[in-house]
């Protein structure tokens, strides 16, 4: 087996005007979960898309399981996964529609044996005979990776495949994803919710109007916040703003800030992690108890919104 099991270069690809990926260097190994996050439009969906063969780039080499993207598709032991949602027939039953997937897919396990443990895995046994029709959203995307899993893939390639689920149906595809990484199947998925990625995933790559703006382990991600926006809230906020002001590094933000009553005394401050915690030297030494001081939002939130731009638009609408 290859050790890298996806390798982009220069990817391009245009619909019309808007281009949707634009130079993509990608690099996933052999056995890892790889997170693809980036703002509604950035590019995620059209990526997997290319790397399950729905389409080709315009330009850029794409090797999947060292061979041109496309040519593993549908092969038991190849690619497999969905995107924009998993494709079902509505008025077949669950264990219907991976009997029919399987035989149509030829060369993949269909049997009632194989089809039943695939629908206990992903928690569907109870539900086996029941119509697609009817079921819910995190029911069907459930049913989807089952669908994904037949004929065993190495790559698996999965569009938010969280969406939809709830806390036990997505610590349920958690798990089956994380079994199938340790058995050497690699992942790629998409993904809006930064503590899935961070729970799921070895890497993540953020994209931004089409293009990889980092890429590596989530921890390496959370370094790039930089200056982090912390609330605090003491007993006395002009005491605590007159310290903040004198705090080398720290800037006091005005304005009405979002997650918090107008008077509720809160106060905002940017700067590094140094400068916080000298804020909370400073505040003890005056007098000041600190009853709240702590992130506005995540670290790699704010990363997200550092990397992709989206912090500056929210600086210029304030
Ligand atoms: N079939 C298509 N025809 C025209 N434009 C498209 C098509 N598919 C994608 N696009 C455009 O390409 C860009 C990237 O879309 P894509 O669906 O890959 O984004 P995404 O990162 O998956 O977004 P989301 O988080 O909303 O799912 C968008 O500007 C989108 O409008
Ligand atoms: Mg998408």
């Amino acid at each position: 087996m290859p050790s890298t099991a996806v390798r982009a270069r220069g990817l391009t690809k245009r619909f019309g005007d808007v281009v949707a990926l634009d130079g993509v260097d990608l690099d996933v190994s052999s056995g890892q979960i790889h997170g693809l996050v980036g703002p509604n439009g950035a590019g995620k969906t059209t990526l997997l898309g290319l790397l399950l063969g729905l389409a080709v780039a315009d330009h850029g080499q794409l090797e999947v399981l060292g061979a041109p993207a496309g040519e593993s598709l549908a092969l038991a032991g190849g690619v497999a996964g969905f995107v924009d949602g998993p494709g079902l027939y509505p008025s077949l039953t669950a264990r219907q529609n991976l009997s029919a997937l399987a035989s149509l897919r030829g060369r993949v396990d269909g049997s009632r044996d194989a089809v039943d443990e695939l629908l206990g895995r992903v928690g569907l046994r109870d539900v086996a005979d029941d119509p697609v029709r009817g079921f819910s959203l995190g029911m069907r995307q459930r049913l989807g990776l089952a669908a994904a899993l037949l004929g065993e893939p190495r790559l698996l390639v999965l569009d938010e495949p969280a969406n939809g689920l709830d806390p036990a149906g997505k610590r349920q595809v958690h798990r089956v994803l994380t079994e199938l990484a340790d058995s050497g199947v690699t992942i790629i998925l998409s993904s809006h919710r930064m503590d899935d990625l961070t729970a799921l995933c070895d890497e993540v790559s953020l994209l931004s109007v089409g293009r990889v703006v980092f890429s590596g382990p989530v921890q390496k991600l959370a370094a790039e916040s930089g200056e982090l926006d912390h609330r605090l809230v003491t007993s006395d906020p002009a005491g605590a703003r007159s310290v903040a002001e004198r705090t080398p590094g720290l800037r006091v933000l005005t304005g009405r800030r979002s997650g918090s009553p107008a008077d509720d005394g809160s106060l905002f401050v940017r700067g590094p992690q140094a400068s916080v915690e000298d804020l909370v030297v400073r505040l003890v030494g005056a007098g000041l108890v600190p009853r709240e001081l702590g992130p506005v939002v995540s670290q790699l939130e704010a990363a997200f919104l550092a990397l992709t731009g989206a912090a500056d638009e929210e600086e210029d609408a304030r």
